[in-house]
């Protein structure tokens, strides 16, 4: 059988240009590991702020690399260069708002900042993507509230 290929996108100024480590991704990664039953492996990218790149390393990972499953973290804040909503919501076919809601939702139970993430989610083909906050212990809260989703949803696409 074929691995599945999740696609990781760490949304990162400061990242992409080596001032920051790259933990957010690392974590991601980590939280995959225990959640992911089946054989799979990653494609791994740290990219700026920018709206472009970020939708072109969508498409390429959905149409190219076939990935299942794309996971984004970081740039969905109000800041002026926060465009991860915006980039996935321009290669998607259909948007998933409802991913973005529960993840706000159970977010709030840790931060009162949690309404500040536009974090949503969508699906450009059999692709299901899905922005998380950029924090390390976001990417955690909100994995567990919808990874439990997230295969039947990718099924469904079949
Ligand atoms: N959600 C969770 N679960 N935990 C957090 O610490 N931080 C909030 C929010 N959502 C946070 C969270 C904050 S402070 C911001 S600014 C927004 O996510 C956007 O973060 P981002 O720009 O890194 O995506």
């Amino acid at each position: 059988m074929q691995k599945a290929r999740i696609g990781i996108i760490n949304v990162s100024d400061r990242a992409s240009q080596g001032i920051y480590e790259d933990t957010p991704g690392k974590a991601i990664v980590a939280t995959l590991e225990e959640f992911v039953t089946s054989d799979w492996e990653s494609e791994y990218i740290v990219l700026p702020d920018e709206q472009d790149q970020l939708e072109k390393a969508m498409i390429e990972m959905a149409d190219k690399k076939s990935c299942c499953l794309i996971i984004t973290c970081g740039g969905t804040g109000p800041a002026k260069r926060d465009v991860t909503p915006e980039a996935t919501e321009a290669v998607c076919d259909k948007m998933m708002p409802g991913f973005g809601e529960l993840m706000r939702q159970e977010s709030l139970k840790y931060v009162p900042t949690a309404i500040l993430s536009r974090q949503t989610a969508g699906i450009r083909n059999q692709t299901l993507i899905v922005n998380l906050p950029g924090k390390p212990k976001a990417i955690r809260e909100c994995l567990d509230a919808v990874f439990p989703a997230i295969p039947y949803c990718i099924d469904l696409l079949e």
